[in-house]
């Protein structure tokens, strides 16, 4: 083929990780869902792997920032831990180890030139918010995460440019009430993830005011898991079954966040079965006047999504199955370790929605990546795994996003999951995805030839494809 790929003039090269996938749990004031979950059911995890030393980054954060600047990062995310910055959760009261530990880490990324993003939710709300009030479920706890914000924004504000109140929202009502694949791991809760996904947006909304209020020398944004919802056929059925996938699972943040109100046609079908969220005008106001500056987009797989054939099974309790199906798209590429499809061109189709239908809001690739299953076989003789596999599918990725760039698309930088590897709830770290692997019996660090690869295309702003 060998097209040029470009890129506009200071795109963001770099990847994003989270505080409770890399820290470890070191020196935490207080324990997150993930940690409690781990110590109460370690055989959960793969190979009974948990969350306690993870990647180390609280002991390894200069020498992993300097490995991020050597394969040509100018961006980086993480999180902030609410379970390590505040010490009183009711007061907002903070730790001041965890105030050290976050600005070593923002200091030592200025001292780089990596601009840090900073993200305030990665699914690890405090346990004791969850076992006392419910989470999200509680107003309450809305309020106790503005006041966590408040101490980040008072301690970091000068020196964050860009923040993020949440991570992928949508899994917490999907896999901790729905189906059952995080803590607290619920199944069939329709009518309380129903009110977790609007008092998270309630929560985000808040954040946003009171940043504004700060008047901080930065923008703050939200970072949405978004999977295009594609339809089995052009009938009617399969049509209907893929809005209402499109409404729950991506508009149900995206339209609140971006436009400040969700989308009328799911709020309808939400009325008609008597599951609608409790809100008042006022939060409604709130929510309305309170919208994003920058989207940051996660994307790994699409849906592929065909009307519902047995929606009587779904309706009491109430379940979003009621109204569609996934089902096997015959010409699907699958990523065997993963499961999930490989799709590129989704990022074209999710770059021409933000351009067409919210007001081409700027906007990046906060996550996009590949999980890979016993990596080491990959190893050369140096110890350097040689994942062409993963530079493939970027490029496909990228190639598909610098055409909707082409074509007008604010994209403004690319994020891959993720930078060194990591550990997750789902497969501890049974699937790598990083440009840097990590033994976990040394903790040693090796750059794997994707990350060479990258810093190529960070330099050259693009690649020939
Ligand atoms: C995203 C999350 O959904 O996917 C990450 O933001 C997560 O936290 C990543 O690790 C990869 O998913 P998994 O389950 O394969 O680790």
């Amino acid at each position: 083929m060998n097209k040029e790929i470009h890129f506009p003039k200071n795109f963001w090269w770099g990847a994003a990780t989270s505080g409770p996938q890399s820290e470890g749990t070191f020196e935490k004031a207080n324990e997150n869902v993930m940690d409690y979950w781990f110590r109460t059911k370690p055989e959960d995890f793969f190979n009974g792997v948990g969350p306690t030393v993870a990647s180390d980054f609280y002991h390894h954060y200069k020498e992993d920032l300097g490995l991020l600047k050597q394969i040509g990062f100018n961006s980086f995310r993480t999180s902030i831990q609410w379970s390590r910055l505040i010490k009183d959760l009711e007061t907002g009261e903070p730790d001041t180890q965890g105030i050290t530990f976050y600005k070593n880490v923002i200091a030592e990324a200025k001292k780089l030139g990596i601009e840090l993003v900073m993200n305030l939710h990665h699914f690890d709300i405090p346990v004791h918010l969850l076992q006392k009030y419910g989470g999200w479920e509680s107003k309450h706890v809305v309020d106790l995460f503005v006041k966590f914000a408040r101490v980040a924004f008072e301690e970091f504000g000068q020196d964050i440019k860009y923040w993020t109140t949440f991570n992928e929202p949508m899994v917490i009502p999907e896999a901790g009430y729905l189906y059952g694949f995080h803590y607290p791991k619920y199944i069939g809760k329709g009518k309380e993830a129903v009110q977790v996904m609007y008092n998270i947006n309630l929560a985000s909304a808040k954040t946003i005011a009171l940043y504004k209020s700060m008047n901080l020398p930065g923008q703050i944004g939200i970072i949405l898991n978004l999977t295009p919802a594609y339809p089995r056929s052009d009938s009617e059925e399969d049509l209907n079954a893929s809005h209402f996938a499109d409404d729950f699972f991506n508009r149900s943040f995206l339209d609140p966040a971006v436009k400040g109100k969700f989308p009328e046609t799911l709020v309808k079908v939400l009325e008609k079965d008597n599951v609608l969220w409790d809100s008042t005008e006022e939060e409604m106001e709130i929510i309305y006047h309170n919208t994003v500056d920058f989207l940051g987009v996660n994307y790994y797989h699409p849906k592929r999504v065909k009307a519902q054939e047995h929606p009587e099974k779904y309706i009491n309790p109430w379940n979003p199955d009621k109204y569609f199906e996934e089902y096997e798209w015959p010409e699907a590429r699958m990523n065997p370790y993963r499961g999930w499809e490989i799709y590129p061109r989704a990022l074209y189709d999710i770059a021409k929605n933000i351009q067409d239908n919210y007001g081409n809001i700027p906007w990046f690739i906060s996550e996009n990546g590949m999980g890979v299953e016993g990596e080491e076989k990959y190893k050369d003789t140096n110890g350097n795994i040689q994942d062409d596999y993963r530079i493939e599918f970027y490029k496909e990725h990228l190639a598909w996003l610098a055409k909707a760039i082409e074509e007008g698309s604010s994209c403004f930088g690319y994020h891959t999951w993720t930078a060194l590897d990591c550990w997750s709830w789902n497969n501890a770290y049974k699937n790598r995805y990083g440009f840097i692997s990590i033994d976990l019996e040394t903790q040693k660090r090796n750059i794997k030839k994707s990350g060479y690869w990258y810093k190529k295309v960070s330099e050259n702003n693009g690649f020939l494809y």
